[in-house]
Formats: C-alpha cells, structure tokens, sequence
C-alpha cells in the first residue's frame, strides 16, 4: 500500500523545527490550506456555476476585478477571520489594510499578505489560476498593527506560499527549511506531500516573458531575449519560450523544469507590473529557499525595503546561471 503523508501531519511534523513554536503558524498554514479547497471547488466547477467574469467593480490597482477574485478574496479572509492566528490582511483586491479585529485574534502574532487569486486574465478561459501568500510577525506589541507592521522586507517573511489551481491542484510552501510541495487528492479532499525538498535546477532551458512588451523593453533586456533564441549548442541555445500570463503557473514549471522567469519594467510600467509585497515577495522567498535566485534587475527582492502595500517592482527570477547571466545584460546598459 502506497503510504503519503497529508499537509496536516507534515506541518505538525514540521513544527519541531521551531522548538519555541507554541502552534499558531501551524494553524495559520492549515486555514489557508482549508480556504484553498474551498477556492478550487468554485474553479473546478467555474464553467457550470455564475462565477465567471467580471465583478463590476475596479480594484485599487486599477484593474477589473473578476467574480472569482472576489469569492478567492472572501475566501481567504474568511478562513483567516475564523481561524485567529491573524491579525491583519493585506490583499490585492483591497486598498487598505483588512484589519482582523475579533475576540480570538486580539492578540494573533501574524500578518498575511495575499494575492487571492492570480491569473486573472487566464479565469474564463480555463487556464491555470493560482493564489500567492506571504506572512509575518508582527514586531509591535500592543494596538492594532498598523501599515509600518505589514511594511517589512521580504526577508522577515516567516512562511510563504503559492497554491496552483492547474491539472491538479497543488500546494507549495516554505517556511525558510526549504521548499515542499503537496498535490490536493480530491477523492480524500487532502493535500498530500506528492514534491519533497523542491530544488530548482541552477540552469535551465526555458525563459518566461511577455514578449509582446518587447518594443517597450531596455536594451539590456532585449539583447537577453535575443541571447534566449540564438542557436548556441554548447549552452543548449535557443531556449523554449514559455509564458502562461499566470505567475503562479509560470513559476511552478520553472520551479521544477529549471528556467527564467522576467517581468521587466517597461514604459507602461516604470517599476514593472508585479506587486511586491504579495507576488515577488513570497516567490523570491520560495525560489531562494529552492536554490534559486530573484533580482529587481539592482538587487535582491527579498532586500526591498517597502514603501506601499501595492507598490511594484521588476522582477527577474529563477534558475542561479539564468538570472547571472540577465544580470551581465543589464549591467553592460548601465
Ligand atoms: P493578477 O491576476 O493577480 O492581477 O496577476 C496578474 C499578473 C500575473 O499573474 C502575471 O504574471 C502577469 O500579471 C501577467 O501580466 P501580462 O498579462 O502583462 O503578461
Ligand atoms: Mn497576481
Ligand atoms: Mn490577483
Ligand atoms: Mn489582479
């Protein structure tokens, strides 16, 4: 008989890592799982139910928000309300700051920082979707957390993580011991470990951009997209173009195949489209502690000292000799 061990007893597992930990990240981790099947129960039957397309409402990134941003958003929220180890939510479908203000979350240590569900443009037309997660400790004592306690760079992020809502549905977290990742079994409704100890091979053959940016592209930008596609078969030149328009999913194959992922800036976008806190943030935490690397094109993500909930920020992230060798690039424009 096939033995596998489900998310619930590898976190529990996992919890004597931290000899100090009394539970509450634990806990944390076991509601976004919960609120994560209850999300890929809507998208597995998106098609047959009244939650495709638009919402009617615009977010605070200026965007059309979809029907199931909001449910993810809901969702989430919900799960993170109801479970206490919590105390404020930064998510992108909301301006300010959701404050978590019960009984049984009065003194929760925890901040999360969400994009709920990511891919949007990739909703109605049954593409893989994902949500993306980052959370923290709070560092004041006493009050409610405020915006300075949510601001903090990504290298205090105590966990982060990313669900894939693709052929199967996928979890996968870090918790700085490394990267693991847990496939959703619908027949038992478990996450189960199905991806231990994720590495993310140190090259690859695979680049991810938006190349129909291209003409808004840097120099050193594009002169790295035209290396991408030369004939070169010492260094397995040209490279597969690969991109899904779903960060998460482009992120997940790059994860496991080996490969670059680049949203640079563009005119459109002078500090790229990417939003730091709740997309680079938890990604770059999660790539690193794969072996990877995750540069803004200057210096390391996880090094960003925020400024703003929704602020942007370039992004080139992926396999270590791929993400160098863009840096050769961008360092020659300089
Ligand atoms: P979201 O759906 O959460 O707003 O995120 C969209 C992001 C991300 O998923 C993806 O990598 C990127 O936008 C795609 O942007 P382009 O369509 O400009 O390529
Ligand atoms: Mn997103
Ligand atoms: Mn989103
Ligand atoms: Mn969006």
């Amino acid at each position: 008989m096939t033995t596998f061990k489900t998310l619930g007893q590898f976190i529990i597992e996992k919890q004597a890592d931290f000899p100090y930990a009394k539970g509450e990240l634990s806990r944390l981790l076991r509601d976004i799982g919960i609120a994560a099947k209850v999300v890929n129960r809507e998208v597995n039957k998106a098609g047959l139910v009244d939650i495709l397309g638009d919402a009617g409402q615009i977010n605070v990134q200026g965007e059309g928000q979809k029907k199931l941003d909001v449910y993810a958003d809901e969702q989430f929220i919900r799960a993170l309300q109801s479970g206490g180890e919590c105390c404020v939510v930064a998510s992108e479908e909301h301006e300010l700051p959701v404050d978590i203000d019960s009984e049984l979350s009065r003194n929760a240590k925890y901040i999360v920082c969400i994009d709920p569900l990511d891919g949007s443009s990739n909703i109605d037309v049954n593409v893989s979707v994902g949500t993306i997660f980052s959370i923290y400790r709070r560092d004041s004592l006493g009050g409610r957390p405020t915006l300075k306690d949510i601001l903090q760079k990504g290298d205090k992020q105590v966990a982060a993580g990313y669900i894939v809502y693709g052929s199967s549905t996928m979890l996968v977290y870090t918790t700085g011991k490394g990267v693991n990742g847990f496939t959703l079994d619908p027949s038992i409704g478990e996450f189960c470990l199905s991806h231990p100890e994720i590495r993310v091979p140190a090259m690859g053959q695979i680049y991810s951009v938006n190349e129909g940016n291209y003409s808004k592209f840097s120099d050193g930008v594009k002169k790295y997209i035209k290396y991408c596609q030369e004939n070169d078969a010492p260094s397995q030149r040209p490279y597969t173009s690969r991109y899904i328009g779903s960060l998460v999913a482009d992120i997940h194959r790059n994860l496991l195949l080996g490969g670059i992922f680049i949203y640079p800036a563009t005119r459109t976008h002078p500090n790229g489209k990417l939003r730091l806190m709740y997309e680079c943030n938890p990604i770059a935490f999660i790539i690193e502690q794969a072996g990877g690397r995750a540069t803004d094109g200057c210096m390391r993500i996880l090094d960003i000292e925020p400024g703003s909930l929704h602020q942007r920020s370039a992004c080139f992230m992926g396999s270590t000799g791929m993400v160098a060798a863009i840096e050769h690039f961008l360092d020659a424009e300089r």
